[in-house]
């Protein structure tokens, strides 16, 4: 297996491994290994069945079921098609249009711990998944600013069906919610990383509302800023696997009339423990 750097933020491209086949111990650690470190790990002209992707991602924990969308695919059910046609006769989630930055899931008390996307069908232009390396984000924050964020948490909230892929301030209050710490201890790494996110982050518990607004869009433009990103151009066959817990990711917007058709799976995490405080 080898490994190439995809930008100076985040991210490797890992040659040399089929996923399709079953991996020896050894050559599962080392992609363990280069996950955390390098955040997004990219593998190209990969054949995955429906079987051989839930055995690859089934490796690093226990599944996630599709939670988002249990009104058209059920808690059993580990596979998201994000897709703008059916698939399965499913109509696809999350179909199209650009979304903006988010954690999987941190509107749960469990969010995702990794996602593993794959590339099915893809329109010419467009539809890229944008990271950017959340330990780096906190890293570069000025020690003023590092102080002022110890101790806080974050409200947040999806609102599945009513705005999916951007922010709003409206929602159902029966949208799933939940309020995680604004800065978090990476559960393997023990690296602090920002927890709060564009799409999904409502506002800071106990702060007045328009203070909380400037302070997210302060870290939001910081952590969203050119530098700390990789963005990844699809070709099918491709599968991308990310750290939840030390990545965001965006997608761009792309024509609608176009078709475009990812097969995702997510492994469960723990609950997300704040900056210093014992688990
Ligand atoms: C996602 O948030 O998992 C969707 C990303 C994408 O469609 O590129």
């Amino acid at each position: 297996m080898e490994i190439a750097p995809l930008s100076s933020a985040l991210g490797g491209e890992v040659k040399g491994v089929d996923l399709s086949q079953e991996m020896s111990a050894e050559l599962w650690q080392d992609i363990h290994d280069v996950w955390l470190e390098y955040k997004v790990l990219v593998f190209r002209n990969q054949d995955l069945s429906e079987e051989s992707h839930l055995r690859f991602a089934k490796s690093f924990g226990e599944l996630q079921p599709v939670r988002s969308a249990t009104h058209i695919v059920g808690d059993d059910q580990p596979f998201m098609y994000i897709a703008n046609r059916p698939v399965n006769g499913v109509p696809g989630i999350l179909p199209n249009g650009e979304m903006h930055f988010h954690n999987d899931q941190s509107y749960y008390e469990f969010p995702c711990k990794a996602s593993f996307l794959y590339a099915l069908e893809i329109p010419k232009q467009g539809g890229n998944t944008m990271f950017l390396n959340t330990v780096k984000a906190y890293e570069m924050l000025d020690n003023e600013l590092k102080e002022k964020l110890s101790g806080l948490s974050v409200f947040n909230v999806y609102d599945y069906d009513r705005n999916p892929t951007a922010p709003s301030d409206v929602y159902d209050a029966e949208a799933p919610q939940f309020t995680h710490p604004l800065v978090i201890e990476h559960p393997e790494t023990g690296e602090a990383a920002l927890f709060t996110s564009r799409l999904m982050s409502h506002h800071i518990v106990g702060m007045e509302r328009a203070e909380s607004d400037a302070l997210l869009n302060q870290l939001f433009d910081h952590a969203e800023g050119l530098a700390l990103r990789y963005e990844h151009v699809w070709q099918i066959g491709d599968l991308v696997m990310w750290d939840n817990f030390a990545s965001q990711h965006a997608r761009t917007d792309f024509d609608p009339e176009e078709t475009r058709v990812m097969r995702r799976i997510t492994v469960a995490g723990s609950r997300p423990v704040g900056l210093g405080v014992a688990a």
